[in-house]
């Protein structure tokens, strides 16, 4: 079914059933990878809030939650400005961090986080991202934990938005053509 926000018309992309089976298997690629190591996660605020409450559901090891809040996205077309990081706090030293993102478009806001998680001694970094849009990604970086690529087309629900609606949806829509 149609859904429209805004100006916009978007169509359905990734069902639930779909979603959960991405986060599924990042969640079965952590437990297994990170026993013993107590990771602590860093959910990027505001997209990734719906991904990373199910995503803790079937996390099964010992394990902190963080959240942090880094925005440089308007419209529907990423910005590349960068605003300022909130949120982080000095418990991170020595630790196995783990950034939880909602997608990666172009990777500015993530290299960005980097950057700054870079100044402190962590015991190791990984990036989980639900989606990646694999033709826009410009950066050097690895991505660790990807649930799946995505067309360069714009995506609402499941924690995204467009202009700030449609991040309670359950399934993920995709900007019509
Ligand atoms: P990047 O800096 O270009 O990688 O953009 C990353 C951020 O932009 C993500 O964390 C999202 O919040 C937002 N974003 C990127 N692509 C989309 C999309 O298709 N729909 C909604 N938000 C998006
Ligand atoms: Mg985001």
């Amino acid at each position: 079914m149609k859904i429209r926000l805004h100006d916009k018309d978007f169509v359905p992309y990734l069902s639930e059933t779909e979603i959960d089976k991405a986060v599924t298997s990042i969640a079965d690629q952590i437990n297994k990878n990170f026993q013993d190591k107590k990771p602590l996660f860093l959910a990027v605020l505001n997209g990734s809030f719906m991904f990373t409450s199910d995503l803790m559901k079937k996390i099964e090891i010992d394990c902190e939650l963080s959240f942090v809040k880094l925005a440089s996205y308007h419209g529907t077309q990423s910005s590349g400005e960068i605003k300022e990081l909130i949120g982080l706090s000095d418990n991170i030293y020595n630790r196995h961090v783990i950034i939880l993102e909602d997608i990666v478009d172009t990777g500015t806001t993530l290299g960005h986080l980097m950057e700054v998680l870079k100044t402190h001694d962590t015991a190791s970094i990984s990036i989980a991202t639900l989606l990646l849009k694999p033709d826009v990604f410009k950066k050097k970086y690895p991505l660790h934990f990807v649930g799946m690529e995505i067309p360069n087309k714009f995506v609402v629900g499941y924690g995204l938005d467009y202009n700030e609606s449609g991040r309670n949806l359950k399934a993920i829509y995709q900007l019509e053509e």
